[in-house]
């Protein structure tokens, strides 16, 4: 018999929000507005390669990185979703170097939104899963219309972080401090459906560790006598290259995701801001953990808005042990 007790992400973040009595809503619309950008990048992503959204353009963005249409089609999707609702104070998005100030012909909010418009870029002419990943903080700046130090928030004081991951089906995973919820696009209704509630890391973990070994050359000793006694012990490896799918597998099967320091990059690759945190949130919710290699990275105090950091993120009994080896490092 088909279930019919079907569960919305808009029915699902009204319950949610049901649990702050003082709720103004403009939490709620923030996340519906949020989900319906998903929907259109996610329809422009499922027509890459017909519609002309691959290749690059001709701009390198603040990480030196070359921006692809794709990047910039899906910031422009989320900009334009977010710019106008007065739910904002700033944004901040990998794509921009500076914060995004809410333009003065439209009315400002309470919250302050981070992002990575499309994660995995290197993967979207190839056909690989990609991403979205959003941080969500509440204003803190005095003024009317937000500031740099409302995007510097420590990851311990996000409200929401979420992923919308664009792969075989497109999924929203995403908490609110009550659990991690898994939503999956059916198109037929045009809807995100609850698919994966409560999700936690399996414990035990499946036996799987998830990192670039091109980099080896340049680890410590300490990431590379980890990585060796993984192999001793007869993990096996997965490495995508899309942050967000290695980590919704890892959020999923459990092990350990890493972007370690080396030599080339000694505070890693990833961004703190718009891809560590939102994660580490969502990590921690679901009973694992998110470490810098010494500290939480949800403890971790930003200073710039694209600051890097290494990211060991997972399974709690794997990073804690990361963090074992990692400090011979130090
Ligand atoms: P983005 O496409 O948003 O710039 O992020 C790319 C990141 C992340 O998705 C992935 O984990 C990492 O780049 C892969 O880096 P390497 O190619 O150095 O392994
Ligand atoms: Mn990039
Ligand atoms: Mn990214
Ligand atoms: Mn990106």
């Amino acid at each position: 018999m088909l279930d019919t007790h079907i569960v919305t992400l808009s029915r699902h973040i009204v319950e949610q929000e049901r649990r702050f009595p003082e709720a103004t809503g403009q939490f709620t619309n923030v996340l519906f507005d949020l989900a319906l950008a998903a929907k259109v990048i996610g329809r422009e992503v499922n027509k890459a390669g017909i519609v002309d959204v691959i290749g690059r353009t001709d701009q390198v963005n603040v990480h030196g990185e070359t921006v692809q249409k794709l990047d910039e089609y899906a910031d422009l999707v989320v900009l334009n979703a977010m710019d106008h609702t007065g739910n904002l104070c700033c944004m901040a998005s990998e794509e921009h170097e500076d914060v995004i100030a809410i333009p003065e012909r439209f009315p400002t909010g309470e919250y302050v939104l981070m992002y990575d418009p499309l994660d995995g870029s290197s993967n979207i002419d190839v056909n690989v899963s990609i991403g979205t990943i959003f941080s969500i903080h509440r204003k803190v700046s005095k003024g009317p219309r937000g500031a740099l130090e409302d995007c510097l928030q420590v990851g311990r004081r996000q409200v929401a972080a979420g992923y919308v991951v664009y792969g075989s089906s497109t999924m929203l995973v995403y908490t609110s401090g009550a659990g991690v919820h898994g939503f999956t696009l059916d198109p037929s209704i045009g809807e995100f459906v609850l698919s994966h509630p409560d999700v936690t890391l399996p414990d035990p973990p499946n036996r799987v560790y998830s990192v670039n070994e091109a980099y080896a050359p340049r680890w410590g000793e300490g990431q590379r006598a980890f990585v060796a006694e993984l192999k001793e012990e007869g993990y096996t490896q997965r490495y995508i290259g899309s942050l967000v799918s290695d980590f919704h597998r890892t959020l999923l099967r459990g092990g350990i995701f890493m972007y370690p320091p080396d030599l080339r990059q000694p505070q890693g690759k990833l961004r703190l801001l718009y891809e560590a945190a939102p994660l580490a949130f969502i990590a921690e919710q679901a009973g694992g953990r998110a470490s810098t290699g010494e500290i939480d990275i949800m403890d971790v105090v930003p200073t710039e808005l694209h600051q890097r950091t290494p990211l060991f993120m997972g399974s709690k009994g794997m990073v804690d042990r990361a963090e074992e080896f990692l400090a011979r490092d130090r």
